[in-house]
């Protein structure tokens, strides 16, 4: 995607899964990638990738629910690339699988506070940036179709997931006169870690069935729609919750 040469991005929760195919795509789209992360381990993994292909990428140590360490993330974008053009807010957790008269408060606090407000504070630094240097820009927010319908027995990550759509509709609006796109991302079941190896690898296969093409997303197929949102391909796009799912919320 040509529009996105040269162009310095931020993508959260880069270490594994979605987050680390989106960074391998952008660099070789181009793009400046900051690759941000919670896990050193996966940051360093996925910078190896990237420049094992010959892309530029910087690690920076995140952790999305805390103000201070995102200021840091956008300041180290700045500083490293000198300015910022899009962002994946992508890190994001599982929580539980438990009914919600049962749910843990604590899983349920930690939940909202890495998906939900993380991509509050994400966005407002970001847009922060992006106002500094006069407007323009374009934010993928990572929702899911648990954004979009209800997901038994999920329910911190559905709350969180439907706030973010709400918060994408509500960003998009506030600043499309300053040529700033908000869209967000809601894939199905996608093939990684996060799903193959946590809390709901129990569920594969029951996933698995109720997937339309019978199979798993891969991260590659997630990170190709947050490239073309961020490109100037999607110029016209803002305000949407695009489903990454293989029909899944078609039936
Ligand atoms: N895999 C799926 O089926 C699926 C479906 C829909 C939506 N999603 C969403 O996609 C995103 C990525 O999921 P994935 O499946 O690639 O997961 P993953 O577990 O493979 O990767 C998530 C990454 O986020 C990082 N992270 C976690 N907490 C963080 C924090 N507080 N600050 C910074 N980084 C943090 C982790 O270290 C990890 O590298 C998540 O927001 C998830 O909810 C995934």
């Amino acid at each position: 995607m040509e529009s996105l040469k040269e162009k310095v991005v931020i993508i959260t929760g880069a270490g594994s899964g979605i987050g680390q195919a989106a960074a391998v795509q952008f660099a070789a789209a181009g793009s400046k990638v900051v690759v941000a992360d919670f896990s050193e381990k996966g940051g360093a993994e996925t910078l190896q990738l990237i420049s094992d292909a010959g892309g530029e990428a910087v690690f920076v140590k995140t952790d999305v629910s805390d103000s201070a360490s995102v200021q840091a993330m956008v300041a180290k974008a700045v500083e490293t690339y000198g300015r910022l053009d899009c962002a994946f807010n992508n890190a994001g957790v599982g929580g539980v699988s438990a009914p919600l008269h049962e749910y843990d408060e604590k899983v349920y606090d930690h939940t909202v506070a890495v998906d939900q407000k993380g991509v509050f504070l994400c966005m407002k630094y970001e847009l922060q940036q992006f106002l500094k240097q006069g407007g323009k820009g374009s934010i993928v927010n990572m929702a899911s179709t648990a954004g979009l319908d209800a997901t038994p027995n999920m329910v911190a990550y559905s709350a969180s997931k439907h706030a973010v759509v709400g918060m994408t509709k509500t960003a998009a609006i506030e600043y499309a006169e300053k040529g700033i796109r908000v869209n967000a991302i809601c894939p199905g079941a996608i093939e990684t870690p996060g799903l193959t190896q946590g809390e709901f690898a129990q569920f594969l296969d029951q996933y698995r069935a109720n997937q339309p093409m019978k199979r798993f997303g891969t991260p590659q197929e997630v990170a190709n729609a947050a490239l073309w949102l961020c490109s100037d391909a999607a110029s016209l796009i803002t305000g949407v919750p695009l489903p990454t799912d293989g029909g899944l919320t078609a039936k």
